[in-house]
């Protein structure tokens, strides 16, 4: 009999999660009703904000059932259907759980793909996927950069902050990166083509203050911010007269344990007449095609890399998906569930 493997979320977990906020299950296979579809999982998406969803907070999603499979993008095939537009067979991707089959249901998030569109079936999870559509929408509709501006991005090694550099420096900007570690800031230079990069790691407000100054002489007019927190808080008194302030995550605070305090130094938004806004990609669906399009035109040329991390086995999800918080990924973070 097949089974369902899943990866169940059954507590809140209060700080960084650990093994007894999850339960790995077995399960036989669902029968479906009229108009769903069961989807055999193949990649899942490991993204930062599966964290915020496990709390039971407001948010742009509903919190996950105790009790339910923890949520994530998905991508995989059809393995049975009660739905007249999916068939068994088809490549799908879709909002689904860290389970080895996830019921769809019809008018849900869930819809075919075609997988000779992308290089690899998995770049729908990264770089032709939310991920990179984050950095492309996110930085040209939020941060508007204009040639010869600076731009500075904090996460600068990850998914999406290795995306927005490259696109800053394609429409002519100087890019500096905010990243942990030695190794990571000079792949930034080496892999991703900034101009500059610093490395967050053990300093303080002053030092990181200090280091944004040194890395931007003529100020930051357009910051990409991945992380929230002390990062923003230091890069707020380098902006320049009329920055633009994308807010895309608050990596950093994702795992506290109570209230985080706010930044000290948004008085500079007044004194420099700047504009923070926050950013969901999901604002840009109807455009997605669009930037897709671009992106594939400008790895075409070169001018544009990605990296993908996949790492194997449901089992392992948990370890997999703190790798987020630790910082020991190392690009687009793929969970391999089974083969597509
Ligand atoms: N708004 C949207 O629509 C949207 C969509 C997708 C993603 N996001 C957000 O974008 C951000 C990046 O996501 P991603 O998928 O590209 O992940 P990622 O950057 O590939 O991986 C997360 C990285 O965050 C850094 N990090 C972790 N804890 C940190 C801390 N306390 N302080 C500073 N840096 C820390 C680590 O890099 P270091 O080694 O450099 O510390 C880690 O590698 C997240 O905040 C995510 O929530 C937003």
């Amino acid at each position: 009999m097949t089974v369902n493997r899943r990866f169940l979320l059954t507590a809140r977990p209060k700080g960084v999660p650990k093994p007894a906020d999850f339960a790995f299950v077995s399960e036989p296979l669902p029968d479906l009703a009229e108009g769903e579809i069961l989807v055999r999982n193949a990649y899942a998406s490991i993204d930062p904000a599966i964290r915020g969803w496990m709390d039971d907070a407001p948010s742009y999603m509903p919190p996950i059932p105790l009790g339910a499979p923890v949520r994530a993008t998905t991508i995989g095939r059809v393995a049975a259907s009660r739905h007249p537009d999916f068939a068994v067979g088809d490549p799908v991707m879709g909002v689904n759980g860290l389970e080895d089959y996830s019921v769809a249901t019809a008018g849900g998030f869930t819809s075919k793909i075609d997988l000779s569109a992308v290089p690899e079936p998995t770049n729908f999870l990264s770089v032709y996927g939310a991920v990179g559509l984050t950095g492309y929408f996110g930085l040209l509709e939020v941060g508007q950069p204009k040639p010869g501006e600076t731009v500075l991005v904090s996460g600068a090694a990850g998914a999406v902050g290795s995306v927005v550099g490259q696109i800053a420096r394609i429409k002519g900007c100087r890019a500096v990166g905010i990243a942990g570690g030695a190794a990571k800031c000079q792949r930034l230079i080496d892999e991703f083509g900034f101009d500059a990069a610093i490395d967050y790691r053990g300093k303080d407000l002053a030092a990181m203050t200090a280091a944004i100054a040194e890395a931007c002489p003529g100020g930051v007019d357009v910051f990409f911010d991945n992380v929230g927190g002390l990062i923003l808080d230091a890069t707020l008194p380098n902006i320049n007269h009329r920055a633009r302030l994308a807010l895309c995550g608050m990596i950093s605070q994702y795992n506290a344990t109570g209230p985080v305090p706010g930044p000290t130094n948004l008085w500079f938004l007044i004194a420099r007449v700047a504009r923070m806004e926050g950013l969901l990609v999901s604002e840009y669906i109807d455009r997605w095609s669009e930037g897709a399009a671009e992106m594939a035109r400008w790895i075409a040329e070169g001018k544009l890399v990605f990296r993908e991390q996949i790492e194997e086995g449901l089992e392992n999800a948990l370890p997999v998906f703190l790798k987020l918080f630790e910082g020991t990924n190392d690009g687009k973070l793929i969970l391999k569930i089974s083969d597509l």
